[in-house]
């Protein structure tokens, strides 16, 4: 492989791998990790058990934006998630792809 060749690749897996990174540092930041961890059991449901739950769903985007501003309970035992006021629709659509991506 040329070293053009080579770079133009390096480049490329940055960039999608910069976008996770992103996602990431978000969840980092609105403080979602506080009760959630990507894959153990915290105080919440852990984000990859929730993509597999929602494998099949259509509705599970608009749904889960929707849990994250809210909050609620009973879908994974009695805890409650507090409404997350610090989080925009166009946040809580982020979060959402990117939570429901990591199955
Ligand atoms: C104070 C603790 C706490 C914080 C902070 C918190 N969560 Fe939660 N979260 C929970 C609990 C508890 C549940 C389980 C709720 C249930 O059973 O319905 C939950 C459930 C979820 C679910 C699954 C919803 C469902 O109906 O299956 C998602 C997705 C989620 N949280 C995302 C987030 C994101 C994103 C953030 C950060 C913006 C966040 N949570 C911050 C405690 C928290």
């Amino acid at each position: 492989m040329s070293n053009l060749m080579k770079l133009l690749t390096l480049v490329l897996m940055l960039g999608a791998s910069g976008i996770a990174k992103a996602d990431y540092e978000l969840l980092q930041k609105k403080n979602c990790f506080a009760c959630h961890a990507m894959d153990k059991r915290k105080y919440g449901p852990n984000f990859k058990e929730i993509s597999v739950k929602y494998a099949t769903d259509k509705n599970a985007t608009t749904y889960i934006a929707k849990k994250i501003k809210a909050g609620g309970s009973g879908v994974w035992g009695l805890d409650m998630m507090p409404p997350q006021a610090q989080v925009t629709d166009a946040e809580a659509t982020t979060l959402a792809k990117y939570i429901l991506s990591l199955k």
